[in-house]
């Protein structure tokens, strides 16, 4: 049975508590927050202790920790984690900056624990699905991926303040699907973005809406759609086109039911956002990261991923700010200091 620590309890620490409560080889046991009352109410949830997030990390009962917290806080919390010997599942992006996440990338390297980054759309049934025809070779060789990823609506101006951009933020999700699915990195990035859903978000410095086009040393493509507003709800489909044909994930619906009548056809919409559309995923991802640790399985998502998919973000936040494609080699070249 593994003991596992929660650090954060808001939207994404509340996801995970029950993923770990419910899982038979994993013991929700202790959980912090900067804000005590939440950690009490989640740990009080599931018979958890409410502690420090530094007491949890330096408890020698508790085998790995799941960082919840928000992004700033997740190179030193891995880094101080896995250097008390934890393991860690960190969510997503590894860090607000590049560099930084290089260094918790090295930093935790050293200590030899292992780390999960919390991609958790690698464990949704549908791309996993998609992504075993692709390599069972059911489309011949995949030529062009196209991933549309549109939120219902856009988060307070104050969250995107902090969230580092819709690229790291958002894209980062749509960064890794690429990779998980392509194999491989792109060598060029390029973006546009607009602020058109919320004037708010421009004068914040973000974008609302984007798209990327990634290319790659063998000819591939890849194209990323991400919209802060999609009004019929949480659209998330993926499709590649092969030598010899096509493989489509389509939205998961509230219901299966297909209204015909004289005036048309008609269905249901998209389930509403993430938490509705990926719970099984965050179930498969938490299943995943236990058999890694108990040694069962190699950690599905490393700590490399996250820090890949970041360097997509940084290559398309600076192609979108100077209208010219971005070379990956030129992003990822060490910081010289
Ligand atoms: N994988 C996904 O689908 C997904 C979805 C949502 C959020 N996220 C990521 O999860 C992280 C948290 O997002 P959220 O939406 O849950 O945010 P949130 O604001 O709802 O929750 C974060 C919590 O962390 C607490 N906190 C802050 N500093 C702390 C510290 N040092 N120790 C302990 N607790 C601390 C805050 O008080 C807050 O309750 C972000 O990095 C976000 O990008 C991932």
């Amino acid at each position: 049975m593994l003991r596992i620590g929660l650090l954060g309890a808001g939207r994404i620490g509340r996801v995970h508590a029950q993923a770990i409560a419910a899982h038979p080889h994993s013991q929700l046991c202790a959980v912090s927050d900067a804000i005590a009352d939440a950690a009490e109410g989640l740990a009080a949830e599931h018979g958890a202790t409410a502690r420090d997030s530094m007491e949890i990390i330096a408890d020698p009962s508790i085998d790995a920790v799941l960082i919840a917290t928000p992004t700033d806080t997740h190179s030193d919390l891995i880094e101080a984690a896995t250097a008390a010997g934890k393991a860690v599942l960190c969510e997503k992006p590894v860090d607000l900056s590049l560099e930084r996440a290089m260094a918790c990338q090295a930093a935790a390297a050293e200590t030899g624990q292992p780390v999960m980054v919390g991609f958790n759309r690698r464990f949704d049934p549908s791309f996993t699905a998609l992504k075993s025809a692709a390599e069972g070779g059911e489309i011949g060789k995949p030529e062009l991926l196209s991933i549309t990823s549109f939120d219902p609506a856009p988060p307070p101006v104050n969250y995107i303040k902090v969230s580092g951009g819709l690229f790291r933020d958002m894209m980062i999700h749509d960064f890794d699907m690429a990779n998980y699915l392509m194999g491989q990195l792109p060598v060029q990035i390029s973006a546009v973005g607009t602020a058109i859903v919320d004037p708010e978000i421009g004068r914040a410095g973000d974008v609302d809406t984007a798209v990327v086009t990634m290319t790659y040393a063998d000819g591939m493509i890849a194209v990323i759609k991400n919209s802060r507003r999609a009004v019929y709800g949480y659209d998330q489909r993926i499709e590649m086109l092969g030598s010899d044909g096509l493989l489509q994930a389509h939205n998961i619906l509230e219901n299966a039911v297909v209204k015909s009548t004289a005036n048309g056809v008609t269905g249901a919409k998209p389930t509403y956002f993430f938490l509705e559309r990926y719970m099984p995923a965050y179930r498969a991802e938490w299943d995943a990261f236990v058999k890694a640790v108990q040694g069962e399985t190699a950690m599905p998502v490393t700590l490399g991923d996250g820090v890949a998919a970041l360097a997509m973000a940084e290559a398309a936040t600076r192609s979108a700010q100077s209208g010219q494609p971005v070379a990956m080699a030129d992003v990822l070249k060490p910081v010289a200091k």
